[in-house]
């Protein structure tokens, strides 16, 4: 039996994810919730380490389903080690990038198809699926701007990251009542605002 609430922030390069995700955090605990705020890939000893293998532009040529195997094995590890318990807790699991960020970077970027590569990660993750995802949609061209030094993701060129950018929009409006779809340029704290307009019923607040 989970209790906990499990919120994802989703998004290009250079959209914010990180602030928001900070800001919303604060505003949980705020109404005295206890907050879990992680992010992928990582938040184990070892997802951190395959995200060091991943984002490391030396490990160019590294092949496409390897890529995704990566995140899904980092997925599955922080999926049952942290998020599970957190939200059997009882928390609110605020987390910057989730299975989403794999169906749009390796399913529609990296054209491995968008079903298999939503399936790996929900058999590493037995099925674990947010409660809410927040996509805070950017123009590529401006938010990789916003980038100073690029991994190996965001060093792909503009019409592979306009392809990440349409899977998201295409997953939020397949199922409108599981995704929050915001205006990444708007100013920080209207957007802060409608998260929060929307998370508000979710944790009785
Ligand atoms: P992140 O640390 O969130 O980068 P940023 O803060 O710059 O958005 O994510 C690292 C990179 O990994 C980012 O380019 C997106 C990519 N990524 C995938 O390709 N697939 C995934 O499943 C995840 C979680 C991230």
């Amino acid at each position: 039996m989970e209790r906990g609430v499990f919120i994802v922030f989703e998004g290009g390069e250079g959209a914010g994810k990180s602030t928001q995700s900070g800001l919303l955090a604060r505003w949980v605990s705020e109404q005295g919730r206890a907050v879990t705020r992680t992010r992928e890939p990582g938040g184990t000893p070892a997802a951190e380490a395959i995200r060091d293998v991943l984002l490391d532009v030396s490990n160019t040529g590294l092949d496409d389903r390897a890529e995704a195997l990566l995140f899904a094995a980092a997925r599955g590890d922080h999926a049952m080690r942290v998020i599970r318990p957190a939200l059997t807790r009882g928390d609110v699991v605020v987390c910057d990038r989730y299975l989403d960020s794999s169906v749009a970077y390796q399913g529609a970027g990296r054209d491995l198809g968008l079903e298999a590569v939503r399936d790996l990660s929900l058999w590493a993750t037995r099925d674990l699926i947010p409660d809410l995802t927040i996509v805070l949609d950017i123009d590529p061209a401006l938010g990789l701007a916003r980038v100073e030094r690029p991994d190996r993701l965001e060093a792909e060129p503009l019409p592979w990251h306009a392809r990440v950018r349409q899977a998201f929009a295409d997953l939020a409006t397949r199922e409108p009542h599981r995704y929050l779809v915001v205006d990444a340029t708007a100013d920080v704290d209207q957007i802060a605002a409608r998260v929060i307009d929307r998370v508000r019923p979710l944790i009785g607040s």
